[in-house]
């Protein structure tokens, strides 16, 4: 291919320039320009003939929507149980997957896993890997079992020639581990780079739309937790999946947080294992940690995820502190720990004000639902007064600033499967309580927090 020029576009205002600028010459924005291919001016050929050419282009025909035929869209499922679960039933035909998280958590050792069985099952597939050599992809493949596998693999960093492959070989999937190794000849600017990445992502998707090819698309995380670079390719992928969970345990989570073609907040659960990542079916109590006996700080919440309830346990601890304490949350949302500590104080008389306090969910899965609210009231309550919550303890509710305990969906599925798992006391919101009794449940409903405190109290 011949080597286009590029320009600099402000993603702010749209301007252009021909060289790059730290400040925008047309908006005064700062670093917002970023390069791109220019496209020739031929019409039909440049991509914002649209907006240049609009008084030459011709008026296409419209359908009115009632006569587009709704077409089931076909799914091939890879046979990994808990993968084809976040994806909405499998991959579909010319969809492109973004698949992010922190490195060594799992990604390749999952893709390689999804790619044998899908070529197992008489499908073609392509490993294309920028990060590591074929001899170590193929090292890992025979740590996962995975002798004889047929699957084809591409050490290739370019993506002119990844293109090509694609296109002459036509896998049914394929795999680009990872997007941030893969430069285009078009851009001067560095393999990794926001250009680089946008650019990139942008013609496999291309390709896999005009191919039929369903692209997976590896991404790295940076330390504040967004896809490395550009957020904008979470716009361009048809679904994003994100990897979480402590390196130090095993367990692994897989979370839609965008799909097309499916249900989002839906999770899978896997089991880092000598042999790969094994799916975890019943992952309801993989995230409580043992304590013999209870401990002070110690909450178990039960918080739904996608279809499935996951009993979490919270941890906090208040300590120390002085003129200027801190407020630290890991798997929690930090701003919303600053809110419950007001309403403890203003609403319940407990108050932490001069106190370091830090609240953690165990297993490092993240909690984003409101429902954690109560749970985290209670183990801060808890680790202030040194008293452990009783055996067996339990609690869920969102809590609003007035002091409110607001329900949670699908309360009674989570009460159930806490008794399943050999809970005996919980407290809950109000319109929560079950209309029959649950086996073993002693339920205590409850409207406000200063309500559910004094239960604690009674209890402990
Ligand atoms: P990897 O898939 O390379 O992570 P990523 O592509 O997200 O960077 O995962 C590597 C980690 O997984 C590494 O620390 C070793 C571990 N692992 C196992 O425990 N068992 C296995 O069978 C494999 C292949 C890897
Ligand atoms: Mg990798």
């Amino acid at each position: 291919m011949a080597k286009e020029k590029t320009i600099h576009t402000c993603t702010e205002c749209g301007g252009t320039s021909p060289r790059w600028l730290g400040k925008c010459p047309h908006c005064g924005a700062w670093n917002t320009l970023i390069e791109s291919v220019a496209e020739s001016d031929a019409p039909g050929k440049n991509r914002y003939s649209g907006a240049r050419h609009a008084g030459l282009a011709a008026a296409q025909p419209v359908t009115p929507l009632s006569a587009i035929e709704a077409t089931d869209i076909a799914r091939t499922p890879s046979g990994l149980d808990e993968l084809d679960r976040v994806l909405g039933g499998g991959i579909v035909e010319g969809g492109v997957v973004l698949i992010g998280g922190d490195p060594g958590i799992g990604k390749s050792t999952l893709l390689l896993q999804a790619l044998d069985a899908y070529q197992r099952a008489g499908l073609p597939t392509l490993y294309v890997t920028g990060e590591e050599s074929g001899a170590q992809v193929a090292l890992r493949s025979r740590r996962l079992g995975l002798e004889g596998s047929q699957v084809n693999v591409l050490a290739e960093i370019q993506l002119e020639k990844i293109l090509a492959t694609i296109e002459a070989t036509q896998p049914a999937v394929a795999v680009i581990d990872s997007i941030q190794t893969v430069y285009s000849e078009q851009l001067t600017s560095a393999p990794g780079s926001v250009a680089q990445v946008r650019e990139c992502a942008a013609h496999l998707t291309r390709t896999a739309k005009a191919t039929g090819v369903a692209i997976v698309l590896v991404g790295h995380v940076t330390k504040e937790g967004a896809l490395a670079g550009p957020r904008v390719l979470e716009h361009m992928v048809d679904t994003v999946l994100y990897f979480e969970g402590d390196t130090h345990s095993s367990f692994r989570l897989v979370r839609a947080i965008k799909n097309r073609f499916g249900a989002v907040n839906e999770i899978g659960v896997f089991a880092m294992t000598e042999k790969g990542l094994k799916g975890v079916a019943n992952p309801s109590a993989i995230f409580l940690s043992q304590h013999s006996e209870p401990v002070p700080g110690s909450c178990v919440l039960v918080t739904l995820e996608g279809t499935r309830p996951l009993l979490v346990e919270i941890q906090a601890l208040v300590d120390g502190g002085g003129p200027s304490p801190r407020r630290l949350s890991v798997g929690l949302e930090r701003d919303r720990l600053a809110m419950l500590l007001a309403v403890l104080n203003r609403h319940a008389g407990v108050a932490c004000a001069d106190q370091d306090v830090f609240v953690n969910a165990v297993g490092g899965v993240r909690i984003s639902e409101p429902a954690a609210d109560l749970a985290v009231m209670l183990a801060i309550t808890s680790s202030l007064r040194g008293k452990p919550l009783p055996k067996g303890f339990l609690a869920f509710g969102e809590v609003g600033l007035a002091g409110e305990v607001r329900p949670a969906p699908r309360g009674q599925e989570r009460l159930k499967e806490a008794a399943k798992l050999g809970f005996r006391v919980a407290v809950v919101p109000k319109a929560n309580a079950p209309k029959k009794p649950i086996e073993g449940l002693t339920i205590h409903a409850v409207e406000r927090v200063e309500e559910a405190m004094q239960v604690v109290r009674g209890l402990v």
